[in-house]
């Protein structure tokens, strides 16, 4: 099916309004052969989630780098060592000049266990867009294949509009349909209501972003 709509016309920025907290739903196929890129090994160093000093640098980063997370500590240690979709996950720091710059948390989703998947993916404000994001991807993704996860599958709010321009130029594409979707947020309430919402408003506002940003871009 395709979708014509026009990321720039009022209706579609109305309903992105309306929609700012709903959240795209991505994946790629990370064990095919043109997955791009790379990564430096040197550059990334794994948590320890039992030494607060890593607990409260991963708080820094991420609390300066989304405008709306405001993690204490007891929530920061609770969401990486027990986060609700993704189990059992692990955490990684990448390196600047020997400071920890930026962060990706990584596992097998909770609902599939052969699926994979991230959350806070997060780079220091004065760092973005320097390709570090990028490289947080290709990391945690080279992680999972090394544990036989071939497919990962992101939940990203629209209104995150950066982090889907980097997940799109990263080879990840709009899910297919919500009913091949592993996981399923509970916080999508009752499934019915969610797999139409899905596919009338949040897939199709997710395409004209694809379109817009990414595959217009490489015509
Ligand atoms: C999203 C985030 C991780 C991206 O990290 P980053 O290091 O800036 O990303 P990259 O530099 O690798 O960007 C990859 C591509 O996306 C583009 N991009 C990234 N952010 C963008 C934005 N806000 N607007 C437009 N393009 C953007 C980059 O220009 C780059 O494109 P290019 O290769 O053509 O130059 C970072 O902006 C961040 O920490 N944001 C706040 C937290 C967040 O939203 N996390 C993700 C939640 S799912």
């Amino acid at each position: 099916m395709m979708y014509t709509m026009n990321w720039n016309s009022p209706l579609c920025r109305k309903l992105y309004q309306k929609t700012k907290n709903k959240c795209a739903f991505l994946y790629k196929e990370i064990g095919k052969a043109d997955t791009p890129g790379g990564y430096i090994d040197d550059k990334f160093i794994v948590m320890d989630p039992s030494n607060p000093q890593d607990i409260e640098t991963w708080r820094e980063i991420v609390n300066s780098a989304y405008s709306d997370a405001s993690y204490t500590l007891d929530e920061a240690y609770a969401l990486l060592t027990n986060h609700p979709a993704v189990y059992p996950s692990e955490t990684a720091f990448y390196l600047l000049d020997g400071k920890k710059a930026a962060t990706i948390s990584y596992g097998p989703i909770r609902s599939a266990g052969d699926t994979g998947g991230f959350f806070r993916i997060a780079v220091l404000p004065e760092h973005q867009k320097k390709g570090i994001g990028t490289e947080l991807l290709r990391y945690a993704e080279a992680q999972l294949l090394s544990k036989d996860i071939s497919r990962v599958e992101e939940t990203i709010k629209l209104k995150r509009i950066g982090s889907l321009i980097m997940h799109f130029k990263a080879g990840y594409q709009p899910e297919t349909s919500y009913a091949v979707r592993a996981n399923k947020p509970k916080s999508f309430g009752k499934k019915a209501a969610a797999m139409v919402g899905y596919e009338l408003l949040i897939k199709p506002i997710t395409m004209s972003i694809y379109r817009e940003f990414y595959l217009n871009k490489r015509t």
